[in-house]
């Protein structure tokens, strides 16, 4: 494991079908191409993590360590990309396009003109009381 493939979003994304299928875990790619035919969950839930984060899919199954001591023969690379665990494509697109997907809450003026109001009209109120 001394020189592993640093691999690219790009080139990870090609890898998308039966035909040539890697996994992403945990910041480490896998070629599950071999394995999908014996993968105990099926190949389904495999192939509908492809091109995507799959950590958490796989940890939410709770994956047994017999099936985490398959992964090292699997490992062909680790990941270096933006690729956000959980963010959708289109919340990762938006970002990039300099798009804030949560804007920051607006202080609107009235929030602070409406305390010192009142703290006038009492300051106003308390002269008035000590001119009686
Ligand atoms: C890529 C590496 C993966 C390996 C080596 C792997 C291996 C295994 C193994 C050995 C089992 C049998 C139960 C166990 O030992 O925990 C299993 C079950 C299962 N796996 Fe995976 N898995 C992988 C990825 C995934 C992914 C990405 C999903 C996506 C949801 C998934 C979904 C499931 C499900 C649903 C089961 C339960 C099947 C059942 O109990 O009928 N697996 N997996």
């Amino acid at each position: 494991m001394a020189d592993m493939k640093t691999i690219t979003a790009e080139e990870f994304k090609q890898h998308n079908s039966k035909d040539s299928l890697w996994v992403l875990l945990h910041g480490k790619v896998y070629d599950v191409t071999k394995f999908l035919d014996e993968h105990p969950g099926g190949d389904e839930v495999i192939l509908a993590e492809k091109g995507t984060d799959a950590t958490e899919a796989f940890e939410d199954v709770g994956h047994s360590d017999e099936a985490r001591a398959l992964l090292p023969d699997m490992q062909i690379g680790v990941f270096s990309g933006d690729m956000k665990a959980g963010a959708s494509a289109a919340a990762t697109e938006a970002m990039a396009a300099g798009h804030h997907v949560n804007k920051p809450p607006q202080t609107s003026v009235i929030s602070y003109l409406l305390p010192l109001a009142f703290l006038g009209a009492y300051l106003a109120y308390r002269f008035y009381l000590s001119q009686q």
